[in-house]
């Protein structure tokens, strides 16, 4: 039995991605240590908290849009969340998409649910011009972009505070605690009550942060449930045929001891 039971923890612990470990990132000279925080995506069960990632698309859509593209992620991706069809048509049909129209000339028309999402700017060059020479990342795959996933956008979007006595903070920067170099070009996006939730979830600068989190992290990976589902499935097969595999040896052998 001591064998069956090494293989199945050997497997699940191919499985189990998410340790309780600190994720870091290397900052000029430093190491910044990410607080980890409790995710409901995280783990080999994990799913996304559909409440959550709603109100985090709600404060995507009202605050971080106006400098941050998801150019690989569209209106239809909102299905994973639990939006309905309906819904999902009005939203797109809401923002006016560019095309070219049929005399040639580039126009514009409503969006459907097929669109990716309208970048707020119409390329790099005009998005530096407008935040003081620095790039506003697209946002689509952020989280998985940054080695400390969840928990780093997480801090990052809480780490504001003065700067510590004796630091002189760049023009047009701002102090971050976990930001690489503590200096980021993006002032505080949130403040309490920056955003007025339809569920009446009070809008905390933490609450949003967690909830923005949740709905960048299923943008980044909206096919994790059903990975994890099929890993979950391909686990119990595995352990099953180690069962059967043991039992059939142990028969095998049994007239030969
Ligand atoms: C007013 C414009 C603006 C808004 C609004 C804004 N950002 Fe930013 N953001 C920036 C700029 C500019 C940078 C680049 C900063 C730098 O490189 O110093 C940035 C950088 C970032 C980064 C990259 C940090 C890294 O590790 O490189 C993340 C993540 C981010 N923003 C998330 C958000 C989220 C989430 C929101 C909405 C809650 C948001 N931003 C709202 C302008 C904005």
């Amino acid at each position: 039995m001591k064998i069956l039971r090494n293989a199945a923890a050997a497997l699940l612990a191919l499985v189990v991605s998410h340790g309780a470990v600190p994720s870091t990132a290397a900052a000029a000279g430093s190491e910044i240590k990410f607080p980890p925080q409790i995710w409901s995506f995280s783990g080999p069960f994990g799913t996304y908290d559909r409440a959550a990632a709603q109100r985090g698309f709600q404060v995507y859509a009202e605050v971080c849009a106006a400098c941050h593209a998801m150019k690989h992620s569209s209106f239809r991706n909102l299905a994973g969340i639990g939006l309905s069809e309906k819904e999902i048509e009005a939203l797109a049909a809401a923002v006016m998409i560019p095309t070219i129209g049929d005399d040639g000339q580039p126009t514009e028309r409503p969006g459907i649910p097929a669109d990716r999402f309208r970048s707020p700017f119409p390329n790099e060059r005009a998005a530096r011009a407008a935040n003081n020479g620095a790039y506003p990342p697209d946002l689509s795959v952020m989280i998985k972009a940054r080695p400390g996933g969840a928990d780093q956008m997480y801090a990052l979007l809480v780490g504001y505070t003065d700067p510590p006595a004796g630091v002189t903070v760049g023009e047009g920067m701002y102090y971050n605690k976990y930001f690489a170099g503590h200096q980021i070009a993006m002032a505080s996006p949130l403040s309490d009550g920056r955003v007025t939730y339809a569920d009446g979830t009070r809008a905390s600068v933490e609450q949003m942060s967690r909830d923005v989190t949740t709905f960048l992290a299923y943008i980044a990976e909206p096919e994790m449930e059903q990975r994890k589902r099929m890993g979950v499935k391909v686990v119990l097969f595995l352990i099953f045929l180690t069962g059967l595999t043991y039992a059939t040896k142990r028969k095998v052998w049994a007239d030969v001891h």
